[in-house]
C-alpha cells in the first residue's frame, strides 16, 4: 500500500525553519551529500506520486524560485493547504485544499498512482496527518546545526518506531513508523 510520508531536514535540536522561517542554515551551507544515497532528496523524490504542504512552505518554496510560479517545481500533483487564496503556477498541477485532511487523503493517494504521498511540512500539517492516524513514516535528514527556536520537526506526542539510521554525509538520516500496525 502506497504510504504517506513525511520527509523533511531539521536541525539537530529538532526545528525544520528558524525564528524567521529561514532555512539558510540548510541551503546555504555547503554540504557535501553523496547523490547516490538511498536516503538523498533525488532518489526519496523518485517514490513519490502526489505532494500536500501547508501555505507557509508553498510561499517559501514560491518566494525563493520565482520561477515556480511558471511553471511549478514538481512533476507531481500538488496540493496547497491554505484559507487565502494565493496565486499558483501557471503550469503544473497545483490546487489549494482548507479543512479536515482526512477528506483530502483520498485524493492525494489517488493522485499518487499507487506511488507514495509525501507530506512536505511544515510540522503541524504533517501532526494533522498524524492526528488522523494517516502518517505512516517520518524521515529526517538531521542537518549539522543547533537553532535554539524556530518552526518545530513535529510538534506533537506520540511514539515513534526506527526503521533505519544512515549516515549521508555530514547528515543522519533516521527514518520511522508511526503505525503500530502493519
Ligand atoms: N527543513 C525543511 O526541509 C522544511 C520542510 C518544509 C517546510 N519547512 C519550513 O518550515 C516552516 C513551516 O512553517 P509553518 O509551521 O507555518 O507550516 P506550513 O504547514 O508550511 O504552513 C502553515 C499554514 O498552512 C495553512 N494550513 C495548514 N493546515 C491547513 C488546513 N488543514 N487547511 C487549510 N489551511 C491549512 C495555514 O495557512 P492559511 O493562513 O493560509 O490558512 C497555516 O498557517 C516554513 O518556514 C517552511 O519553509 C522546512
Amino acid at each position: 500500500m502506497a504510504r504517506t510520508v513525511y520527509y523533511t531536514a531539521s536541525s539537530v535540536d529538532g526545528f525544520i525553519a528558524d525564528e524567521h522561517n529561514s532555512l539558510d542554515w540548510l541551503v546555504d551551507t555547503d554540504h557535501d551529500l553523496p547523490q547516490d544515497h538511498p536516503d538523498h532528496y533525488d532518489n526519496f523524490i523518485k517514490d513519490m506520486g502526489a505532494l500536500v504542504m501547508g501555505a507557509t512552505t508553498y510561499l517559501w518554496v514560491t518566494e525563493h524560485e520565482p520561477s515556480s510560479l511558471e511553471q511549478w517545481s514538481y512533476e507531481q500533483p500538488t496540493w496547497i493547504c491554505t484559507h487565502r487564496d494565493l496565486p499558483l503556477p501557471a503550469q503544473g498541477h497545483v490546487e489549494t485544499f482548507a479543512g479536515d485532511v482526512a477528506e483530502l487523503h483520498p485524493r492525494l493517494v489517488e493522485a499518487a498512482q499507487g506511488k507514495d504521498v509525501w507530506v512536505v511540512g511544515g510540522g503541524d500539517l504533517a501532526g494533522q496527518f498524524l492526528d488522523a492516524g494517516l502518517l505512516d513514516e517520518v524521515h529526517v535528514q538531521y542537518t549539522p546545526v543547533v537553532l535554539g527556536g524556530g518552526a518545530p520537526l513535529l510538534p506533537r506526542r506520540a511514539p515513534l518506531r526506527l526503521l533505519g539510521v544512515r549516515q549521508m554525509g555530514d547528515f543522519v538520516a533516521a527514518r520511522y513508523s508511526l503505525r503500530t500496525t502493519g
